[in-house]
C-alpha cells in the first residue's frame, strides 16, 4: 500500500476531504452551473483485472462511484444527468458479462427508486432510453415498475442509456417518423425538431458536458445527436470506479469559467496533457 492510500484511508482524512469538497461545490454552485452532463463510464473491467477480482465486481464498483457523483450533482442542483449504462454492442460480450450487467442495473434501478432512497431524496424522475425490445422481458418490467414510481418528480432527471446507441435512437426516430406518415399523421415537412421529438431524449436540454473516463477519447455512439458546438469533452485518464468528486469538479469549473466567458474554445479538456 502507498503512503497516500494508506493516509487517504483514515476516517479523518476521508471527513476532511469531504468538507472541502462540500465547500468547493458550494461556491461553484454560485454561479451558473451546466443543464446537462453525460458520463461515459469506461474502465470498470479494467479495474476489476488490476484488483484480480470478478469482472461484476468493477461493474458493481461503478455504480457505487455513480452514486456518489449524482449525490454531489444533485445536491448542487444539476436538473440532468444521463448516463451510459448498456450499448446496443455490449450484447457482443460474454454472456456471464451481460448477464451480471442486466442483474445489476435491475437491481440499482429498483434500489434507486425504492420509496425514501435516492430518487425520492432529490426528487429525481428517472427514465431508461434505449431499445426495450432488447432488454429481457423480466429486466424490462422490473425496471419499468421502478421507474413508473418516480414518474411524478419534477426537480431533476436521471437518464439511463440502457440497451442505447445514438445512431440506433435516430435511426429509430426516422422509422417511427415514417409510421406515422404512412398512417396520415404526419403531413409537415420532417425538420430537425421532428426528428428530435421522435428521440428517447426528447424535449431534453442538449449536453453541456460529456465526461468520459479511462483515458480512452472516443465518443463510443453516446448522444452524438444532444452534444452541439458548446459541449465541453472531458477525458479523464482513470478508470470509472476511481473518478472522484475533485476531478469532477475541475471539469464543472472549466465549464464555468469558459461559459462566464464566452469563449468557444477549448471545448476539449483533458487530464493527460
Ligand atoms: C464500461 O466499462 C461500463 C459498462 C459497460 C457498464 C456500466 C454500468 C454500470 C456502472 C451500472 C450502472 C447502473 C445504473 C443503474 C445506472 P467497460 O466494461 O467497458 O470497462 P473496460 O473499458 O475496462 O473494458
Amino acid at each position: 500500500m502507498s503512503l497516500g492510500s494508506w493516509i487517504s484511508a483514515f476516517p479523518l482524512f476521508q471527513y476532511g476531504n469531504e468538507l472541502i469538497q462540500r465547500g468547493l461545490y458550494e461556491v461553484l454552485a454560485t454561479g451558473t452551473l451546466p443543464q446537462h452532463i453525460g458520463f461515459i463510464m469506461d474502465g470498470n473491467r479494467r479495474y476489476a483485472k488490476e484488483r484480480q477480482v470478478e469482472v461484476k465486481e468493477g461493474h458493481t464498483s461503478g455504480f457505487e462511484s455513480l452514486l456518489e457523483l449524482l449525490d454531489i450533482l444533485y445536491r448542487i442542483k444539476i436538473p440532468m444527468i444521463t448516463v451510459y449504462a448498456f450499448s446496443v454492442e455490449n450484447f457482443h460480450r460474454p454472456p456471464h458479462e451481460v448477464q451480471a450487467i442486466m442483474e445489476l442495473v435491475q437491481r440499482s434501478v429498483v434500489q434507486l427508486c425504492q420509496l425514501g432512497d435516492f430518487a425520492d431524496q432529490y426528487d429525481v424522475q428517472v427514465r431508461i432510453l434505449g431499445d426495450r425490445s432488447l432488454i429481457p422481458p423480466l429486466v424490462d418490467a422490473a425496471i419499468e415498475t421502478a421507474v413508473q414510481r418516480t414518474i411524478k418528480n419534477k426537480t431533476a432527471v436521471l437518464n439511463i442509456c440502457f440497451a442505447y446507441t445514438a445512431r440506433l435512437d435516430i435511426a429509430l426516430s426516422m422509422r417511427s417518423i415514417v409510421k406515422e406518415s404512412k398512417e396520415g399523421r404526419f403531413k409537415s415537412p420532417i425538420t430537425q425538431q421532428t426528428i428530435e421529438q421522435h428521440m428517447f431524449s426528447k424535449g431534453d436540454p442538449p449536453v453541456d458536458i460529456l465526461i468520459r473516463s479511462s483515458g480512452a477519447q472516443r465518443l463510443s455512439d453516446f448522444l452524438l445527436w444532444e452534444c452541439n458546438d458548446d459541449t465541453l469533452i472531458a477525458f479523464v485518464d482513470c478508470y470509472w470506479p476511481m473518478f472522484t468528486g475533485f476531478q469532477l469538479f475541475k471539469i464543472l469549473l472549466r465549464w464555468s469559467l469558459l461559459y462566464s466567458t464566452k469563449i468557444k474554445r477549448k471545448l476539449i479538456y483533458s487530464d493527460q496533457n
